[in-house]
């Protein structure tokens, strides 16, 4: 079928689709990664828990943001962006002095493998923890953040998991 256009009409085509990416980087959408002041963080149980924190999950949820080159291209910055921007209403490692409802559920995030998010995993490989780091992570949380899941359903059953060190 392109075989059929003629050559003006593929130069069109060409210049159609360069003006379409063009004009999406206009929208201010991608244009929201900002790093706001880290104005406080929680009280790490070591530094292992804080290096693995900022290794496999500050980018969502912290203030400390690194934005790759390509969260400054639409439409990949939009994605990026919105995961930043919910990631840290969830979870904000640099916002301490606000209430983080969702902290203690961060250990069985990680445990059940959905964070971090598996979209960010091919582009950090840093962020691929083997077994003993994730171990480590997971303790760590618990340690600094707590256990329990949401409120207080699983009081129970967390309480007494993975605890002994
Ligand atoms: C690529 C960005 C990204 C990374 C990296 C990431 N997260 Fe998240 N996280 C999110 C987003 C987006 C949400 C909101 C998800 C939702 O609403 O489904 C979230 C939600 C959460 C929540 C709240 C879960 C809930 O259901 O309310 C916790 C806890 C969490 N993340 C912990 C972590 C931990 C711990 C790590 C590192 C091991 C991590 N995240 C890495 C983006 C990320």
């Amino acid at each position: 079928m392109i075989g059929a256009l003629t050559r003006r009409d593929r130069l069109r085509l060409a210049a159609l689709f360069v003006g379409l990416f063009l004009a999406l980087q206009l929208v201010p959408y991608g244009w929201r990664r900002s790093n706001p002041p880290v104005v406080a963080e929680p009280a790490w149980d070591s530094p292992r828990t804080r290096e693995l924190f900022f290794r496999a999950c500050a980018d969502c949820h912290s203030n400390q943001t690194k934005w790759p080159w390509y969260s400054r291209i639409a439409p990949v910055s939009w994605l990026v962006v919105k995961d930043v921007e919910r990631g840290r209403e969830h979870l904000n490692a640099s916002e301490w002095q606000r209430e983080q409802k969702d902290a203690r559920e961060a250990a069985e995030e990680v445990r059940e493998g959905s964070m971090p998010l598996p979209i960010y995993l091919p582009a950090h490989p840093e962020a691929r923890l083997d077994a003993v780091e994730k171990a480590d992570l997971i303790r760590g949380l618990e340690a600094t953040f707590g256990a329990e899941r949401g409120d207080d359903e699983r009081r129970g059953r967390s309480g007494g998991r993975d605890r002994g060190r």
